[in-house]
């Protein structure tokens, strides 16, 4: 029998629409070599980032033919629809409960096409929510999915996408200094020093084509790689000293963490077999002028790379007007058509109304 109360309940296991936002982020530690199911060798650290996020909305229902219908900004998709389909067999493993259901999903960027940022990890974050809300709608369960759970989901999709899910700062990878770290599913990082907080991150997109080699072939040259072991034990390493210098305001032991990781990430594309380069010689530039702008003036400004030759610019807030002014006036230079993404660090994804 139906109570009045449960009916809205039923309702929504027939048909629903969840729709959530979820940002990019960016590794101070970087992700760079995988195993198993999407298991990392060595633990990453990331700041999550607000103004670079992807907002997808997903209606449920048991009725139609395609288990699946997917546009990207309006328009079809063929390759992330492909991805997503073979995606959904993750997805009925952690939530049995969605496997009757049909998928009208629809997603969008905040940040521009062609920039060269990567988005497999708020595109999959966001996917990830929305599933888990889907599932703890349809279970009727009292409490909202659990965020393990959905930062699980969200790994099995990309690994990064796994970080996504908490802000500002988010550690993936079992860590003995790190309580609760797991090789499964990401962990929000608690208590960081005022230096950090809002940390800035200009994006300074040098080139916008589409890159050489794809992060998940740049993955699977860690295998056999002669470097691989001294890698993944310089970026535990790494975590160790960036975790304290996190919780003390230590932005010189930030600084030094973060450029190293930058560096060694792409040294590890340099020396693979095949070897290959994704920096250009605008990054090589604005690499240069970042540390001579410290050496002179004692800016506490720094860079990171991720998989490709954009720059991203790090400093605290306080220093943001000086920086950007800088970089307006010094590096837009380097820049494709002056192309610069101002971001930040935030506090994670948002549920918006569907
Ligand atoms: C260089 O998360 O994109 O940005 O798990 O194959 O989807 P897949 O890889 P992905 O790799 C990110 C690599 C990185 C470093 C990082 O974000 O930690």
């Amino acid at each position: 029998m139906h109570t009045e109360r449960e009916a809205p309940q039923s309702l929504s296991t027939i048909r629903g629409t969840v729709r959530w936002q979820s940002p990019s982020n960016i590794a101070i530690v970087k992700y760079w070599g995988k195993h198993g199911n999407q298991l990392p060798s060595n633990p990453s650290l990331s700041f999550t980032l607000s103004s670079a996020h992807t907002t997808t909305t997903i209606t449920y229902s048991k009725e139609g033919d395609a288990q699946l219908t997917f546009y990207f900004e309006g328009k079809d998709h063929p390759a992330f629809a492909r991805r997503i389909e073979q995606y959904l067999e993750s997805v009925f493993r952690i939530y049995p409960v969605l496997r009757d259901y049909r998928f009208h999903i629809r997603s969008e960027n905040s940040f521009p096409h062609s920039t060269g940022i990567a988005s497999s990890a708020s595109a999959m974050s966001a996917l990830a929510l929305c599933f888990g809300t889907i599932a703890s709608t349809l279970s009727k369960a009292l409490t909202p999915a659990s965020k393990q759970t959905i930062s699980e989901l969200a790994r099995l999709g990309s690994g990064s996408a796994s970080r996504s899910i908490y802000g500002p700062v988010a550690v993936w990878g079992a860590h003995p200094k790190i309580p609760g770290s797991s090789d499964n599913y990401a962990v929000p990082v608690e208590n960081m020093h005022a230096t950090f907080d809002g940390l800035c991150d200009s994006i300074l997109i040098v080139d916008r084509g589409e890159k050489a080699v794809s992060s998940s072939a740049g993955h699977a040259l860690m295998h056999g790689h002669p470097f691989a072991e001294q890698r993944f034990a310089q970026a535990r390493h790494n975590l160790d000293r960036l975790i304290p210098a996190l919780r003390n305001g230590d932005i010189e032991t930030f600084i030094e963490v973060a450029e190293t990781e930058a560096l060694s990430l792409h040294a590890m594309m340099m020396t693979s077999t095949p070897s290959y380069m994704l920096m250009k010689p605008g990054t090589l530039e604005i690499i240069e002028a970042i540390r001579a702008l410290r050496a002179s003036s004692g800016t506490p400004v720094c860079f990171t790379l991720d998989a490709g030759p954009n720059v991203h610019v790090l400093y605290p807030g306080q220093v943001a007007p000086e920086v950007r002014s800088w970089i307006d006036s010094t590096l837009k230079q380097y820049c494709a058509e002056g192309q610069v993404i101002h971001d930040q660090a935030g506090a994670g994804p948002i549920r918006l109304k569907s």
